[in-house]
């Protein structure tokens, strides 16, 4: 069996997460998937993952792994930093030692949201939390650690389960929850199962760089909820339009972080379909 023919071994870290799940059903086929949630692999453990590269030995390894509570990241720096920083530096590191590839997951929180527009590769990342600054030393340590590096920039992902903002909504409309919705913030609501999709057809092409990843429109939190509710037969419930502000909460979010890949464009990557048109499949997930 030729270099080509053979099935590669891919290592997901943080697989019990959203995109971690979406990435694992990714891969079931046509590739050997070690799916390592929290329980198995912690990445800030130099130990934990130096045994799990040196048993699974993968081709290629996939940091799914987050710190989803960007208020804690705020109050818990050293957590924020160890998690998003010396996490994918180690996975980098030991990578690069078994000459295995790295994908990088990262956000569009990089961004000051001051830009009228799309931000591109072009513009200088001005991270504004604690969150969005350790993601961005992220992107930089795993990269300067392993020059066979993907870095992924995504946005406000959505998929059926866990705590993500798209679940949450129509779970807590479902529960008769008084809700709020976000009019002054915008950027593109991304379907997990697109990016995990878009995710391995890069590591497929082999181009290694930066990538900014995303479904296509851009919308605020609000209209994202509203029409996911209504397409949910849930069109009576309301939604009270809150501006981010009145929410006080700790980090500040970026005004406006949507994103266009200048690379996949390059190389010729169409670009994702419209989250509108993922929210039936979204629904339908939901459903079971
Ligand atoms: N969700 C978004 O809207 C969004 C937007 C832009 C970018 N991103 C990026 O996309 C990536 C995936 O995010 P997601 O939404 O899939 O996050 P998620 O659903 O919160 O999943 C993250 C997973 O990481 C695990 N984890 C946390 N600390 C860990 C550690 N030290 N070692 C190993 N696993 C650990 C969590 O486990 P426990 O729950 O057990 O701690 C959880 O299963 C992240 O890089 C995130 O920054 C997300």
């Amino acid at each position: 069996m030729n270099e080509s023919e053979r099935k590669k071994t891919a290592l997901i870290a943080g697989a019990g997460g959203l995109l971690g799940r979406a990435m694992t059903s990714r891969l079931r086929s046509g590739w050997n998937t070690v799916a390592l949630t929290h329980a198995d692999l912690d990445i800030t453990s130099r130990e934990q993952v130096e045994a799990a590269m040196e048993k699974t030995r993968p081709d290629i390894v996939i940091n799914c792994v987050a710190t989803a509570d960007v208020d804690r990241c705020e109050r818990e720096p050293d957590w924020a930093y160890a998690v998003n920083e010396s996490g994918p530096q180690g996975l980098g590191r030991c990578a690069r030692l078994i000459n295995a590839e790295i994908v990088h997951v990262s956000t569009d929180y990089v961004f000051d949201g001051e830009k009228e527009g799309f931000y591109t590769q072009a513009d200088e990342p001005n991270p504004l939390s604690v969150y969005a600054k350790s993601k961005l030393a992220g992107e930089r340590a795993a990269e300067s650690e392993n020059e066979r590096a993907y870095i992924i920039r995504t946005s406000w992902i959505f998929g059926a389960g866990g705590k993500n903002f798209g679940s949450r909504v129509v779970e807590l409309a479902r529960a008769g929850a008084h809700l709020k919705g976000v009019t002054d913030q915008t950027s593109i609501p991304t379907y997990a199962p697109d990016l995990a999709a878009r995710i391995e057809e890069i590591i497929r092409l082999g181009s290694h760089g930066l990538y900014h990843v995303t479904s296509a429109g851009v919308t605020s939190w609000y209209d994202f909820a509203r029409l996911a509710l209504d397409m949910s037969g849930l069109d009576h419930i309301e939604i009270e339009k809150v501006t981010r502000a009145d929410l006080r909460q700790l980090a500040p979010r970026p005004r406006n972080s949507a994103m266009r890949c200048l690379l996949s464009e390059r190389l010729g990557l169409a670009p994702l379909r419209h989250w509108k048109d993922a929210l039936p499949e979204f629904l339908g997930e939901m459903k079971n």
